[in-house]
């Protein structure tokens, strides 16, 4: 049972977990008080936490205690299942390569996670896989004092801020992505990681998708882009494309109510709808504070249906 509660909501659940939803201040994303992820969630609670986020499409839940057990689980209720890749699993948690470490701690001298040491980056996660998440997850164990905050912005609101002309003309376009291209730059932004061989590289078809997405629930549009990932936009060539997706990311930024930014708490697990909200990592100072996050990303069993195209990469 729903009832509101200013902007947010009480969901009385059918095992007697009563859930206080408050939105996180914007147009969009929500604090969620009253279960306790560690155990075991009932069915009918399971059921409103996936009603809530399709209404909110991030939220957060402080002071959760977890292991990494419970963090696979957890994304699982939101999704179909938990998506990992086996060639890249330099950074996952040992025993858990469903995991990505996301953290600039040394041990010994050597990395033991990824961090994008150039700041903002705006995309979706995995949007040039074949297979997308619904939802993606990130808990939070240290955070900096200042900085390494987390952006999100609303690619609904986005989309619908634009001219109709502009609307019109962006949903005739498709995006082609290349995994390759990704690896390479995430490669160079963080200073620790190696790009992928070139037999890794075979194994990761560029994916045609448009660049205007529909929201299989709500049937709403969202653009819906990874700025680095993006190698072409349909009849527009390599520095054309770019021009394109960086207009995309300042009419968004600018634009009032379509980007909410996450400053972190350790103990905060966040899922957010990776469907229709793309984020970007703020920077810190990577010398001076510690950042340590944990990330999965579910696996959308119907989300191949997207898909354009799949085009081998040429080597
Ligand atoms: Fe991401």
């Amino acid at each position: 049972m729903l009832v509101t509660e200013g902007d947010g909501a009480v969901l009385a659940c059918d095992d007697g977990t009563v859930l206080h939803i408050t939105p996180l201040g914007g147009c969009f994303g929500a604090r969620v008080a009253g279960v306790d992820l560690s155990q075991p969630l009932h069915p009918s609670v399971v059921a409103a936490l996936d009603h809530a986020f399709v209404v909110w499409h991030i939220l957060c839940f402080p002071g959760q205690d977890l292991t990494p057990a419970d963090e696979i689980r957890i994304v699982q209720y939101f999704d179909d299942g938990v998506y990992y890749e086996p060639s890249v699993v330099a950074y996952s948690l040992p025993g858990y390569p469903e995991i990505d470490i996301i953290s600039n701690i040394e041990v010994d001298g050597k990395a033991i996670g990824y961090t994008n040491r150039r700041g903002m980056e705006w995309h979706s996660d995995l949007s040039g896989m074949p297979v997308m998440p619904k939802a993606s997850l990130m808990y939070a164990i240290e955070v900096p004092e200042t900085g390494g905050e987390t952006y999100f912005a609303n690619g609904h609101l986005a989309y619908e801020s634009l001219p109709a002309e502009r609307r019109t003309y962006l949903d005739g376009l498709d995006a082609r992505y290349s995994w390759v291209q990704l690896q390479e730059w995430l490669a160079k932004a963080s200073g620790t990681w190696e790009p992928m061989n070139r037999e890794t590289a075979a194994k990761h078809p560029d994916v045609v998708r448009s660049l205007v997405r529909h929201h299989p629930v709500t049937g709403r549009k969202a653009l819906f882009f990874s700025i680095e990932e993006i190698v072409e936009l349909s009849g527009l060539d390599r520095s054309e494309t770019r021009a394109l997706l960086e207009e995309l990311i300042a009419h968004m930024t600018t634009t009032p109510h379509v980007v909410y930014r996450h400053d972190w708490e350790p103990g905060e697990l966040v899922v957010w709808d990776n469907r229709c909200l793309m984020h970007s990592v703020c920077e810190y100072n990577y010398e001076g504070q510690r950042r340590l996050m944990h990330q999965l990303n579910g696996a959308d069993a119907r989300s191949a249906e997207q898909t354009i195209a799949i085009i081998p990469v040429a080597l």
